[in-house]
């Protein structure tokens, strides 16, 4: 699936929706550039998960837990990771395999820890389309 965002708001209405519909267990792995939308992907996500609480990139703990929503919410940036076993240190699999939603920004730095079941959220710009464009693909979804 192939959504064609024209600003931050349109990615986080996008996100919203499937903030909505996320089911327990679920994995997101995000991809895409430093500026790319990821973190305001996952802010419209969690809204629409119900989280109440202020969304903020979790880029020097790498997870952030969310229980505010009608699941909890597992953010995590993995940007800063050095190398997987922080993720062990972490207790990712307690969230990754749990009634949860996880979503990681950076997910190509541990790609090896996704669970099969993962949905690719890919978010890239597109060099004349305007500042304001990105492309997001969605795999893997509804299955
Ligand atoms: N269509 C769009 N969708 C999302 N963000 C957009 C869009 N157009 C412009 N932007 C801007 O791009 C920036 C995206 O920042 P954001 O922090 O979400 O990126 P990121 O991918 O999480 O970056 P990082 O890798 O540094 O964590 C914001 O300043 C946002 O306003
Ligand atoms: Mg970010």
């Amino acid at each position: 699936m192939i959504f064609e965002s024209e600003s931050d708001d349109m990615t986080y209405e996008f996100a919203r929706g499937l903030g909505e519909k996320a089911v327990p267990g679920q994995v997101y792995a995000l991809n895409g550039e430093l500026g790319a939308g990821k973190t305001v992907f996952a802010k419209g996500f969690a809204e629409g998960l119900g989280v109440t609480e202020r969304v903020n990139s979790p880029t020097y703990t790498i997870l952030h837990s969310y229980l505010s929503g009608r699941l909890p919410f597992h953010h995590f940036d993995v940007y800063r990771i050095a190398e997987p076993e922080e993720m062990e240190e972490i207790g990712y699999e307690d969230c990754f395999y749990s009634e949860g939603v996880s979503l990681v920004e950076w997910a190509d730095e541990i790609r090896e820890l996704l669970p099969e079941s993962t949905v690719f959220v890919n978010i890239t710009k597109a060099p004349g389309k305007g500042a304001g464009y990105r492309r997001i693909e969605i795999e893997n979804i509804g299955d």
